[in-house]
């Protein structure tokens, strides 16, 4: 990578990270069993607040079992925002269930607590609110509406490790809820995730799925289809450093989101801005520009200057394989065409949020000329 290349995300492996992976390699425990495995289960759930962890080996197996430990299946429609990444509506159909898309709310970006009203059915069983770029979803709203119609909810958390809801970490409003940790997440082990719960019973089930339904006390003997989504000791070491910093990582990951608030003031780009009574982790800092045909000659303008940028996700319900069911979400679909995520990594330096800014200044003058 050239020096003058700014990244929309890079992780930061320094800390334990090395020290801990060569434990694993010197030791020849580098499967998925090994001390990491349970070190970094237990600090995780210790420090989000919930009472049980299973690492997995990704965000979308981690969605994956956590619907089936609910029981999710075929005929069973569960209410997620259309405004999400792949994973979370590929969960639901790898178990023969049906997603069913809502829209956004305008000022958060997160699921529509009053859509996913509109949306309820018979058959309705789940409801997975994303928690996306770092921000949360209006959880008192989403818990009330579950326990008025007898739903389940899997919070998918996989962009927003260190999001708080009214003080409490995302994560732990659920029935079951998961996180991911690729490689450009808050806290990163390569691949990786985890199913958490307050519910014995659930995290149990994702157990014994994880570990191809293996029986408890037989060998070889297996009572359940199962998968092999096992993480491995190597990935778990790198998460037991990651999160010995992660709080490190937050706070750096706020105050560039912060700067690039101060530094935009006055642009016609609208950051997406921390809702109240939460704690944005800001995974990313996203931006909207104010014409959808603006959103791609910035972002070309930035890639000429080494700055690397994401577009928001497409909204799914808008992707071929659910067109079957196509019907407009306007909300999503505005955000989605004119957002931008900038780079947001730890590693990011003051001077380079404000080369990055200057170049989204210099592209506004240029235009408005
Ligand atoms: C909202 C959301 N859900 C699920 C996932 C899936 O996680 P993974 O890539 O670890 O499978 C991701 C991300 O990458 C995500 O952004």
């Amino acid at each position: 990578m050239s020096n003058n290349r700014i990244p929309v995300y890079q992780p930061d492996l320094g800390g334990n990270v090395k020290k801990y992976v060569n434990e694993c390699l010197d030791t020849s425990w580098i499967s998925s069993r090994g001390r990491f495995v349970t070190e970094f289960e237990n600090n995780f759930s210790e420090k989000i607040g919930v009472e049980h962890a299973a690492s997995v080996s990704n965000g979308t197996v981690a969605l994956h079992l956590a619907l089936l430990a609910l029981g999710i299946g075929p005929g069973d429609e569960v209410i997620v925002p259309t405004l999400t990444y792949i994973a979370s509506v590929n969960a639901i159909n790898y178990c023969n269930a049906t997603p069913v898309f809502v829209d956004s709310v305008r000022d958060t970006w997160q699921i529509d607590p009053e859509d996913i009203r509109r949306h309820i059915t018979p058959r309705t069983r789940a409801i997975m609110p994303v928690h996306l770029y770092g921000q949360a979803c209006d959880m008192d709203a989403i818990m009330a509406i579950a326990q008025e119609h007898r739903l389940f909810v899997i919070e998918d958390c996989a962009e927003a490790f260190g999001t708080l809801y009214k003080g409490r970490h995302v994560g732990t409003f659920g029935d079951i809820s998961t996180f991911s940790f690729f490689g450009n997440k808050t806290i990163t082990t390569g691949e990786g995730g985890m199913v958490v719960s307050p519910d014995k019973t659930l995290i149990e089930r994702a157990r014994h799925l994880k570990g191809q339904g293996l029986a408890a006390h037989r060998e070889y003997w297996h009572d359940g289809v199962g998968y092999n989504y096992r993480m491995t000791n190597i990935q778990a070491a790198i998460g037991l450093a990651q999160l010995e910093r992660s709080d490190e990582f937050i706070e750096r990951k706020r105050a560039i989101a912060v700067l690039y608030g101060e530094l935009l003031r006055d642009t016609p780009v609208e950051i997406h801005r921390e809702a109240p009574d939460t704690r944005h982790s800001y995974w990313m800092t996203s931006i909207l520009v104010e014409r959808a045909d603006l959103r791609d000659p910035l972002r070309q303008h930035l890639a000429e200057a080494c700055i690397e940028t994401r577009p928001l996700f497409y909204p799914v319900h808008t992707m071929p394989m659910h067109s079957r069911n196509f019907r407009r979400h306007p909300v999503a679909e505005d955000l989605a065409w004119r957002g931008i995520n900038l780079p947001s990594y730890p590693g990011l330096t003051d001077e380079q949020v404000k080369y990055v800014c200057e170049k989204i200044r210099e592209f506004f003058k240029k235009f408005s000329k």
